[in-house]
């Protein structure tokens, strides 16, 4: 007999489903005798003891649905230690949940915050195997995460779309790509749709490199620019200030994000008619793409056989093609980024894309 445990915390994404799926058939081909039980809305239902008891039935035909047939919610980290409005202790209540079941072990499916929350409650002595969630991209250990080709290709077709109405009215057009910190998403996105300008966190831009590169296609004939701006893109200027002083200065800010600050930049500084368009949470959403389906299908199997193999405290990654259990303690509280000087971004500069530095 295994009783397992499933949560999926954090913002949602498009494979949860297809990973849980994986999971559980791979451990179905394994023991005769199998309870798992799903908790509701992320680490909240492991805190206040909500959870169901699924069946094979819950895993059927969810391959190819978005969201997570669990709920999700996100739970801070760092409050995690701070009681709650009624002095429950969180992680004390997580690990009697836990231990009431008679859990053999408990597989979170989330993105870095998750995570964390995953390695505290392994250094609390449950058994944790963890599956890397996020379009962001961003979780160290692994080389990709799952619902990052899907917010992909979600976000390539918004900048496909504006290529042709760019076009008809020769405006510059700016799409901003979610991505939290990092600029995995924007990146891709930005070099898929042929972006001529893209803006990411880890390269802060000049503004005014950004309107001579906009001038520079302008001069050229081209008549619209198009720039993938991800949404924690950071001026130069900004980029000196410390954590607090650029937290303040965000919070005044008169626009609702980078993109609309820029777009009032350019135009002020070139007269330009700027647009600016936030696909948002639509990159979260919708059915995961094959890519997803078959690497979740493959976390999911993995983590099975960890499970089985009784191996955990770890996460489970994609390293090389291959999957791999990477231990927990050595990735959490780590954030994989784009390196400014990486092939990539050497190559996209090459065909004249600018990173506005
Ligand atoms: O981490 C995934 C993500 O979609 C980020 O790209 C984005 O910054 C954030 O979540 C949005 O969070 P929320 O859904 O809470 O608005």
């Amino acid at each position: 007999m295994k009783r397992i445990g499933l949560l999926t915390s954090g913002g949602d994404c498009q494979a949860l489903n297809a990973a849980m799926r994986g999971v559980v058939k791979g451990l179905s081909e394994n023991v005769d005798e199998l309870e798992v039980y799903g908790f509701h809305n992320g680490y909240k239902g492991l805190i206040y003891g909500d959870y169901r008891l699924l069946t094979s039935r819950d895993f059927s035909g969810i391959l190819t649905k978005g969201g997570t047939i669990l709920g999700s919610s996100r739970q801070p980290f760092k409050l995690m230690r701070v009681p709650d409005e009624n002095g429950l202790d969180k992680v004390e209540a997580m690990k009697q949940t836990y231990h009431k079941l008679n859990l053999n072990c408990l597989v979170i499916l989330g993105g870095n915050g998750t995570q964390k929350t995953a390695n505290l409650l392994r250094e609390e002595g449950l058994n944790i195997i963890h599956l890397p969630k996020t379009i962001d991209n961003d979780i160290y250990g692994t080389d990709v995460t799952f619902g990052f080709q899907s917010a992909i290709n979600i976000a390539t077709d918004a900048i496909d779309c504006i290529h042709t109405t760019a076009a008809s009215h020769n405006r510059v057009f700016i799409v901003e790509v979610m991505g939290h910190k990092v600029g995995w998403l924007t990146l891709y996105a930005g070099i898929a749709g042929g972006a001529d300008i893209i803006l990411l966190p880890e390269i802060p831009y000049d503004i005014k490199k950004v309107v001579e590169a906009i001038e520079k296609r302008s001069k050229a004939g081209k008549g619209f620019t198009i720039l993938a701006v991800a949404e924690g893109a950071i001026s130069k200027e900004d980029a000196k200030l410390s954590k607090k002083e650029y937290k303040n200065k965000v919070a005044e800010r008169k626009f609702p994000s980078v993109s609309y600050e820029i777009a009032d930049q350019i135009q002020k500084a070139g007269g330009t008619e700027v647009r600016v368009t936030v696909p948002g949470h639509t990159q979260r959403g919708g059915s995961p793409c094959p890519y997803d389906r078959v690497l979740c299908t493959r976390l999911g199997a993995a983590a099975a056989k960890a499970i089985m193999d009784e191996d955990y405290g770890c996460m489970i990654a994609m390293v090389n093609g291959e999957t791999k259990r990477v231990p927990l303690k050595d990735v959490a509280g780590k954030l994989k980024m784009v390196e400014p000087d990486c092939q990539m971004i050497k190559e996209a500069k090459r065909i004249g894309i600018s990173f506005g530095d």
